[in-house]
């Protein structure tokens, strides 16, 4: 049982980061083999170039482009499992996992009426992101739509796609070196404190649970 792992904030052991090596620690503790990367750790990497080679034979199907991306794509091919967290950026993920999602999706697509997808998506993922937004701003509106989406093009890439959300996240060890009047330092610490660690403890179950194949 082989697990990717991949956080896509520039930060390598914050939020993000955190939840991402939480869930692949669940995953290594029901026995799964862990590849874990920072996007930010990577050689240098676009989006799609368009270059249609993964819509030509032979490589239908598969981003070829040689980048810093190429063994991440490689390694979500090769996996049993995959673990994908984000932060949010500007209401969206980050540019870094934009530029891989791009990818990831599109070189699946046939643009074929008679069949949408080049390969069958049977890879069971996990999808984390992490925000200032507290969890319960995505459950409507805008950013419940925009998380159905990532969630609809990684189901149809990757396979069934689960979503974990930690909002209200502390940004920084100490607020108190800005000028942020939009938050309240103390009720950020306290919340890092008392729910971040079980949030954790639930990414860890869910890591556990993809690697079960549950
Ligand atoms: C460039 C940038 C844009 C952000 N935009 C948003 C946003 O639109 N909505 C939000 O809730 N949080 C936003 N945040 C906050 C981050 O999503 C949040 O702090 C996240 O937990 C950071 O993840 P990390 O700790 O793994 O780096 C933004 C942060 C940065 C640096």
């Amino acid at each position: 049982m082989k697990i990717t792992a991949i956080n896509t904030s520039p930060r390598t052991n914050w939020n993000t980061a955190t939840l991402v090596k939480e869930a692949a620690a669940g995953a290594a503790s029901a026995g799964a083999e862990i590849q874990y990367f920072d996007l930010c750790r990577l050689e240098k990497y676009s989006g799609c170039i368009s270059c249609f080679r993964c819509k030509r034979e032979p490589n239908e199907g598969k981003c070829v482009y040689q980048d810093g991306l190429e063994p991440v794509l490689r390694a979500i091919r090769e996996a049993d499992g995959v673990i994908i967290g984000t932060p949010n950026y500007l209401g969206q993920p980050n540019a870094g996992f934009i530029a891989l999602y791009e990818r990831l999706v599109f070189q699946n697509l046939t643009y074929q009426k008679e069949r949408w997808h080049y390969h069958e998506s049977k890879t069971p993922a996990l999808f984390i992101m992490t925000s200032n937004m507290p969890e319960e701003g995505y459950r409507s509106g805008a950013a419940a739509d925009m998380i159905r989406r990532y969630q609809d093009g990684l189901t149809s890439s990757v396979g069934p796609t689960e979503v974990f959300i930690s909002g209200d996240t502390l940004q920084v060890k100490d607020y108190s070196r800005y000028h942020w009047t939009l938050f309240d330092p103390a009720h950020k610490q306290k919340r890092h404190d008392a729910v971040f660690p079980k949030e954790k403890e639930r990414v860890f179950r869910l890591g556990a649970a993809l690697a079960q194949g549950k």
